[in-house]
């Protein structure tokens, strides 16, 4: 089916079941919640098809033909430097770039290079949940540093951190923007995460896989513009929560540190890594003026998903919904309800119908929370207030 490739139509609900699709065709599995009249709000994926440009790139490979491997990845380091120069203020060197199949496997690459089993890796949490399981896969010890919770809002906590140190710690993991939580962090306390590593020797590895979904208004600040920073800087960066492609498993590292990046690169080789062909043109291709036209249309929509799904369950008494500054995962605390975590779930799950997922398993902090995902068309973020709504309506 092919789309309009100059107004994208967010509002088109795409029936995305029995396609192998990790959000619709596993929420039974997971939780219980059918997808017949269930509303999937887990998987951090999108149910908008990619921009027009993306499509062609893949038509123009499935046309071709013959699926054999990619010459090199320098097209996507090119568009890239294009990408973070025009968008965030700073332009990586190409032999600064490694392309990863993904920033789940860039993690692991990270962990695999830069520490030994039994190192400490420090995560501010609530946080991703995929960090910890990998760390923990490698042998490492998660550290697990819980943000602080002020005004409904997260703070860093350095004071709190510092006293938890031990001098195994050899990375630190930002998430920045913040998922869960959806915090764009202040250049002041960016500085204070990188004073932190400082402090404490630690790498600094910056998943920034949300840099470019933040809300209109709001500005990502890349860790690469801080000073002092560069040499103990891993940047990891991607396109495809951008534009909705994370089924290509493609992703980046970038580090400008001549010794940390002859690690990784042992790393990367050790484990004979290579770029998937399929993820470098769709890659490449959305990062164009193409993309940056689409991108600008899906985060005016994005927030007037945000505006609805915010009022609409901070209606909710004893509900809390954390303010979104980026992503597309809205962060809601159900605290204030006096509620038991089964019973919350009851109800979201059973009366409600949604699939969320649990803020328990992004750790220490998440225990009241949940999230759901409002990357999906309007008429069923309101369904899913509506929903919500209805199964706490006994506290109204
Ligand atoms: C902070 C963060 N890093 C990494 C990922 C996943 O990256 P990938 O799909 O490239 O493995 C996600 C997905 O939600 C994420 O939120």
């Amino acid at each position: 089916m092919r789309h309009d490739p100059t107004t994208p139509d967010f509002d088109e609900i795409i029936d995305r079941r029995g396609t192998n699709c990790s959000k619709w065709d596993q929420m039974q599995a997971v939780y219980g919640v059918s997808p017949d009249d269930g509303i999937a709000m887990w998987v951090a994926d999108m149910d908008f098809r990619p921009p027009a440009c993306v499509q062609r790139a893949v038509e123009e490979m499935a046309a071709h033909g013959i699926y054999g491997y990619a010459a090199s990845d320098a097209a996507q380091k090119e568009a890239i430097g294009w990408w973070m120069d025009r968008r965030h203020g700073w332009r990586p060197e190409p032999g600064d770039i490694f392309t990863t199949h993904g920033l789940v496997n860039a993690t692991g690459v990270c962990v695999d290079a830069f520490t030994d089993p039994g190192d400490g890796v420090v995560l501010f949490t609530p946080v991703y949940h995929a960090f910890a399981r990998v760390i923990r896969a490698a042998g490492r010890q998660v550290v697990e540093c819980p943000l602080a919770l002020q005004d409904g809002r997260y703070l860093p906590d350095f004071d709190a951190w510092d006293a938890m140190m031990t001098g195994r710690e050899k990375v630190m993991i930002l998430c920045s923007p913040q998922n869960p939580g959806g915090r764009v962090w202040s250049r002041a306390e960016l500085e204070g995460w990188a004073e932190f590593a400082r402090r404490h020797d630690l790498i600094l590895v910056s998943d920034e896989i949300h840099c470019d979904l933040t809300m209109p208004g709001v500005t990502h600040t890349a860790m690469t513009r801080l000073d002092g920073v560069a040499d103990r800087l891993v940047m990891l960066t991607a396109t495809t929560k951008t534009f909705n492609i994370a089924g290509a498993h493609i992703g980046n590292v970038i580090i400008s540190d001549p010794t940390l990046r002859s690690r990784f690169a042992a790393r990367m080789g050790a484990l004979g890594l290579s770029p998937n062909s399929f993820g470098l043109a769709m890659a490449t291709a959305a990062m164009s003026p193409e993309g940056v036209e689409w991108l600008e249309a899906l985060r005016s929509y994005l927030d007037g998903n945000r505006r609805l799904f915010e009022e609409g369950v901070a209606a909710i008494p004893g509900v809390r919904p954390m303010p979104l500054e980026a992503t597309y995962l809205e962060w809601v605390d159900f605290s204030g309800t006096g509620m038991t975590r089964e019973e919350v779930l009851a109800r979201i799950e059973g009366e409600a119908k949604i699939a969320v997922n649990h803020g328990t398993s992004f750790g220490l902090g998440g225990e009241s929370f949940q999230r759901f995902n409002i990357a999906t068309p309007r008429a069923r973020v309101a369904e899913a207030v509506s929903r919500l709504q209805a199964a706490f309506a006994d506290l109204q």
